[in-house]
C-alpha cells in the first residue's frame, strides 16, 4: 500500500504523516509539499517502522514521483482559516490548489482512493469531481470528502453527556456537509440509542456544527484544527485502506458523488443534491453502498436537513462552476 500526503508540511500535514508512518498498513509513503518535505521527511524517516517514506517538492516533477504507484492520496493542502472567517472564505486560494492536486492525481495515480480534506469541503470535493471528469478518469467511488471530524466530535461531545468510557463506542451519523448547518448529527439513529434531553440537544447541535468555530477562536489566529482532524483523517484513511485488503463491514460517513455510488440516487432523490454525506459501506472497490439514512431522520432532524440541503446546494455549484467556467 502506498499512501502520499499532499500538504504534507502543514498544521494537519505533519500529524497526518506521523500516524500514516506509524501505521503497519502502509508499506511506502511519500510526503509532497511546496515547503519543507525535506526535514518532515528525514524526521519521520527515523521512526522503526513499515513504511518506507520519501518526500518530494514540486521541483524534478516532485509531484509526479510523489504520486506515481499511489494506492490512496490523502489532501490537506491549502490555507486554514483565521478568526472571522467562514469555510467558504478559503475558496479563492484553496480551490485552485486542489484543482492542482486533483490533476495531478489524474495523471499520474487515477487509480488511488483521493481523500479530500482541504476546506471548503462543500465545494473542493465537487471540483475534485469535475477535474477527474474533464480529464476522463472520475470514479466516483473513490474520490471522498473527509468529514470523519464532525463524528469525531459528535462521539466526544455525547460522552461528555452520557459519562461513556470511550465516547467512540458509540456510532452517530453526523451528515450532509462539512461547514455550520449543513453538519446535520442524527442522535436519532445512534447505535447504543442516546437519550439526550430536549434543554441539551439545541446546545449539543450547534456544538458539532459549529466546532471547527471553538477551535479557530482559541488558536487565536494561529489556524484550525489540526491534531484532532489528523487523527480524524488517518482515522477515515484507516478504514479506506483496511476495507481495500479485504476487511468487510466496514461502514463510515463521508461526502461522496451519489449518481456514482450504489444506494446514492435514492439519497439524491430525498436531498435534491448530487454530493451529500451518509454513512458509507467501504470496500475493495471503494464506496461499494451509500446507506439512505436521512428517511429514518426524526421531525426535529428533518428541519435541520432542510436548512443543510439550502446551504450546500450553493457551495456545490459554486466548485462545479469553478471548473466548468473557470474565472478569468
Ligand atoms: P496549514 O497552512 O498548516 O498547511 C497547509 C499546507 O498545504 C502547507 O504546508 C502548505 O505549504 C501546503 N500547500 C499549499 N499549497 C500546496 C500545493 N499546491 N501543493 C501541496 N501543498 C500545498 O493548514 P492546515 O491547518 O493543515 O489546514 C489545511 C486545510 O485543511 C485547510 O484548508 C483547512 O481548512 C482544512 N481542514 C479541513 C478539515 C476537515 O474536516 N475536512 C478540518 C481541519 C482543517
Ligand atoms: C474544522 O471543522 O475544524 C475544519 O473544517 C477547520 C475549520 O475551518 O473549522
Amino acid at each position: 500500500m502506498k499512501a502520499v500526503v499532499a500538504g504534507a508540511s502543514g498544521g494537519i500535514g505533519q500529524p497526518l504523516s506521523l500516524l500514516l508512518k506509524a501505521c503497519p498498513l502502509v508499506d511506502e509513503l511519500a510526503l509532497y509539499d511546496v515547503v519543507n518535505t525535506p526535514g518532515v521527511t528525514a524526521d519521520l524517516s527515523h521512526i522503526s517502522s513499515v513504511a518506507k517514506i520519501q518526500g518530494f517538492l514540486p521541483a524534478d516533477d516532485g509531484m509526479k514521483k510523489a504520486m506515481t504507484g499511489a494506492d490512496i492520496v490523502v489532501i490537506p493542502a491549502g490555507i486554514p482559516r483565521k478568526p472571522g472567517m467562514t469555510r467558504d472564505d478559503l475558496f479563492k486560494i484553496n480551490a485552485g490548489i486542489v484543482q492542482g492536486l486533483i490533476q495531478g492525481c489524474a495523471e499520474n495515480c487515477p487509480d488511488a482512493y483521493i481523500l479530500v480534506i482541504s476546506n471548503p469541503v462543500n465545494s473542493t470535493v465537487p471540483i475534485a469531481a469535475e477535474v477527474l471528469k474533464k480529464a476522463g478518469k472520475f470514479n466516483p467511488k473513490k474520490l471522498f470528502g473527509v468529514t470523519t471530524l464532525d463524528v469525531v466530535r459528535a462521539e466526544t461531545f455525547v460522552g461528555e453527556i452520557t459519562g461513556e468510557r470511550d465516547p467512540s463506542k458509540t456510532v452517530i451519523p453526523v451528515i450532509g456537509g462539512h461547514s455550520g448547518e449543513t453538519i446535520v448529527p442524527l442522535f436519532s439513529q445512534s447505535k447504543p440509542a442516546v437519550k439526550i434531553s430536549d434543554d441539551k440537544l439545541d446546545a449539543l447541535v450547534n456544538r458539532v456544527q459549529f466546532g471547527g468555530d471553538e477551535v479557530v477562536k482559541a488558536k487565536d489566529g494561529a489556524g484550525s484544527a489540526t491534531l484532532s482532524m489528523a487523527y480524524a483523517g488517518f482515522r477515515f484513511a484507516e478504514k479506506v485502506m483496511k476495507a481495500a485488503k479485504g476487511e468487510s463491514g466496514i461502514v463510515e460517513p463521508t461526502f461522496v458523488y451519489l449518481p456514482g455510488v450504489a444506494g446514492g440516487d435514492e439519497v439524491a432523490k430525498a436531498t435534491g443534491l448530487e454530493y451529500f454525506s451518509v454513512p458509507v459501506e467501504l470496500g475493495k472497490d471503494g464506496a461499494q453502498k451509500a446507506v439512505n439514512i436521512v428517511k429514518d431522520a426524526n421531525d426535529y432532524e428533518k428541519k435541520l436537513l432542510q436548512k443543510c440541503y439550502d446551504g450546500l446546494k450553493g457551495n456545490i455549484s459554486k466548485g462545479i462552476e469553478f471548473v466548468q467556467n473557470p474565472p478569468q
